[in-house]
């Protein structure tokens, strides 16, 4: 099975409840965007959105350009889905990172769980790249932590630290805050998540 269709199974089969990485409030993330001060019309994308909840509190806190790309057509079927008529004020992208070839330039990028995905150093300098050209402002990346979990979905990960993430996007971005978080999946277990926000230098 090809990663597409790992991931098309998994939202095909599985419901929030049953997926490991399902929060019903992404705080991290909104800690480190409220940080960024971005306007309101800043272009924002989550990559490898699944059917987070983010792009609701973007929507809600009134963002104007907001982007979802993910890997699985089925996981944004499921986001728009959620958000019924607000969905059409969204730009859903059914892609792998590792083929995207964006039109335009983002303020800020946001990576829950997707990045560390990207286990062989191709595909890593391949998303450094991609970052470097792509983004304008700001970087929020999280991942699993070198105390967290070796697998996610029954899939390799890469584990990070504020220092070594840093040393990955560090050519183009300056390290302004890290946030570790222990995330309670639903099945009531931790993973212990690292998250940064770089600013572009
Ligand atoms: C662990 S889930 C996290 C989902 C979401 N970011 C969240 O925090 O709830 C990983 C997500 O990344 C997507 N994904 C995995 N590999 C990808 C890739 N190469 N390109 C784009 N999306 C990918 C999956 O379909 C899935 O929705």
């Amino acid at each position: 099975m090809n990663n597409k269709e790992h991931w098309e199974k998994v939202y095909d089969t599985k419901q929030p409840n049953e997926v490991s990485w399902t929060q019903a409030v992404p705080h991290a993330s909104i800690a480190l965007i409220k940080n960024s001060h971005l306007p309101k019309d800043a272009a924002i994308i989550d990559i490898g959105g699944g059917d987070s909840h983010l792009v609701d509190y973007l929507l809600k806190e009134g963002f104007t350009d907001i982007s979802v790309l993910d890997i699985s057509s089925k996981a944004i079927e499921r986001a728009q889905k959620r958000l019924g008529d607000k969905a059409n004020k969204v730009t859903w992208i059914v892609s792998d990172i590792l083929d995207f070839v964006p039109t335009k330039k983002y303020d800020c990028w946001h990576d829950r769980a997707a990045f560390h995905f990207l286990t062989k150093e191709d595909d890593i300098e391949y998303y450094k790249d991609l970052v470097a050209v792509s983004v304008l402002k700001t970087l929020i990346i999280g991942t699993f932590s070198d105390h967290g979990p070796k697998k996610c979905s029954g899939l390799e990960v890469s584990q990070y630290n504020p220092e070594s993430l840093y040393q990955v996007f560090g050519n183009c971005f300056n390290l302004e805050e890290s946030i570790i978080e222990d995330h309670e999946t639903p099945f009531n277990t931790l993973q212990n998540f690292v998250f940064c926000r770089m600013q572009k230098n």
